[in-house]
């Protein structure tokens, strides 16, 4: 009895395994399709015009899966869940705006990053301007972001307010909730071009960094096939096009 227990207890243990495995490349081949996640909130990078899900990566990402020779489909979920959802096999691949960390890099394998920038500060005042001027001060972020890392290792700030959305941290800057909001600099740009009277202040950079797609831990079939197909694309201009679309300038890695 006490073996036949321990028989399908193994059984179920190696079935569990089997199913978090994530979909080699050939098994994507072979289904013809890609499943993809973004957050869907963090413009211009993803984001949704109606009911379409847009953006840089967005872009970026369906370029990559036709280079590759495939068709796509799109998960949009809060930001927390993404990097989860990987080793729970929920999609094959995440985009959405993930800096490569060393503490990611435990738990996913990320492709080749698709641009280069990192956290800036963002006031509604000039005497908030450098990690200095956040002595004292409350700093809204997005949660799980690199944003909050740098923030909380910033000396002196009064407190670091979490928010599950960047746009609802921004919010809290507009509405005077907190003093100051970190965000990627390319975030900020945008803000602060489409709506010019709400007299957002950019200030220093906290931190660079380089943002990639990511896929499960390991699996190194998808993230080649991915990395070639976007160094292809950056060279033949496709990757630069559509940066200019969304930025007027080019945000690749230099
Ligand atoms: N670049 C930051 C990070 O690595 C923020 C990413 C936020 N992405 C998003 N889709 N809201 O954590």
């Amino acid at each position: 009895m006490k073996k036949i227990f321990a028989t399908v207890a193994t059984a179920v243990a190696l079935c569990a395994a089997v199913s978090v495995q994530a979909r080699p490349f050939d098994a994507i081949q072979k289904a013809g399709s890609i499943n993809m996640g973004s957050e869907g909130q963090y413009a211009p990078f993803n984001f949704f015009k109606g009911k379409t899900l847009t953006g840089y990566e967005i872009d970026v990402a369906e370029a990559v899966a036709k280079k590759m020779g495939l068709k796509y489909e799109w998960k949009a979920v809060g930001f927390d869940a993404l990097l989860t959802g990987l080793a729970q096999d929920r999609w094959d691949l995440v985009i959405a705006s993930h800096g490569i960390t060393p503490e990611r890099e435990k738990a996913v394998t990320f492709t080749v990053p698709h641009y280069c920038s990192g956290g800036q500060i963002v006031s509604l005042s000039p005497s908030i301007k450098t990690a200095a001027d956040l002595a004292g001060k409350v700093v809204a972020v997005q949660t799980g972001t690199s944003y909050l890392d740098h923030v909380k290792k910033v000396p002196g700030v009064k407190e670091v307010k979490n928010f599950p959305t960047d746009e609802a941290a921004r919010a809290a800057l507009g509405s005077k909730r907190v003093d100051a909001w970190v965000t990627d600099r390319f975030v900020a740009k945008e803000m602060l071009s489409k709506t010019p009277k709400a007299g957002f202040i950019t200030g220093d950079m906290l931190f660079i960094e380089q943002v990639a797609a990511a896929v499960s831990k390991g699996n190194t079939g998808l993230a080649d096939a991915y990395n070639k197909a976007f160094n292809e694309l950056k060279a033949d201009g496709t990757i630069g096009k559509i940066s200019q679309k969304y930025f007027q300038e080019d945000v690749t890695c230099k």
